[in-house]
């Protein structure tokens, strides 16, 4: 009976001991998952490699802008672009650019869905409640653009006349106050508003003058009036509270200005007159 029982106790240890080793085991595997976790963790570490190469900054922009922002082929290029690409090189970063509707780009900033916007924008108090601007980096002037020979020469024989525009930008802001939302026709791209105007739907088209030059100049039969609308600054949106992106953009800024930079890459897309 004693021999049995001893028999059995003996048993019961095996078994725990398997169960015990099981369980060793079982947590070896965990360990294992664990390694996989720490196969991460090597993706980790190439992001901190990455670093200085790889580390993306999102900006998001409307390129259908010339010079500032349009496209040759897939490339995007231009004066935006260009100053972009050296702040995101200047902060360490790759550029990668998101285009989207101009009127998409405030929001998209706000939901982080990129890290700044620029799009020759203009800074203005209704969108400095939105978002933060950097310091401006170049001045824009509303234009207007009519077909050659028409009756319209000042801003005042705009009154009751058909005004197409941009959707969302300042000349489809201050038209649609000054002349009434009913005269403004709204488009979603500049070059569709003298689309617009070549065929007669508007009489004028209110734009920023170098995105106007460059459209007048590819287009036969339209000229600018010698009127200025309105004078305004271009500056770089970020998040509001972002002060440690404003602040970095805003250095790269200041260096790229005082090095010459800023002033090369405007002069290679607005040929002095
Ligand atoms: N400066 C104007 C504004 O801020 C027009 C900008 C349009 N820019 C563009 N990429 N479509 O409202």
């Amino acid at each position: 009976m004693k021999k049995i029982f001893a028999f059995l106790l003996c048993v019961a240890m095996l078994t725990l001991c398997f169960v015990g080793c099981g369980e060793t085991a079982d947590e070896n595997k965990g360990n294992a998952d664990d390694t996989t976790v720490a196969d991460d963790t090597t993706v980790a570490d190439d992001t901190t490699a990455a670093d200085d190469t790889n580390k993306v900054i999102k900006m998001a922009t409307n390129a259908a802008f010339p010079p500032y922002e349009y496209k040759e082929g897939d490339a995007f290029v231009g004066i935006d672009v260009e100053i972009a690409t050296a702040i995101a090189k200047k902060l360490g970063y790759t550029l990668e650019i998101v285009d989207m509707e101009f009127d998409s780009i405030i929001t998209s900033v706000q939901q982080g869905e990129v890290d700044f916007g620029m799009a020759g924008m203009t800074v203005t108090d209704e969108r400095l409640l939105e978002v933060d601007f950097t310091s401006s980096y170049a001045t824009g002037v509303q234009s207007v653009i009519v077909v050659d020979g028409s009756d319209i020469a000042s801003l005042d024989d705009l009154a009751g006349k058909k005004i197409g525009v941009q959707l969302g930008t300042t000349g489809d802001i201050y038209a649609s106050g000054d002349y009434g939302e009913d005269n403004v026709t709204k488009y979603g791209k500049g070059a569709d508003a003298v689309i617009a105007l070549k065929g007669g739907d508007v009489s004028a088209v209110i734009i920023d003058n170098e995105p106007a030059k460059a459209f007048v100049a590819q287009n036969e039969g339209l000229k600018i009036l010698d009127t200025e609308y309105a004078i305004e600054d271009y500056a770089i949106a970020v998040k509001k509270g972002n002060t440690q992106l404003l602040d970095d953009i805003n250095k790269a800024l200041e260096d790229l200005t005082a090095d010459g930079t800023i002033d090369a890459i405007i002069a290679k897309f607005i040929k002095a007159e």
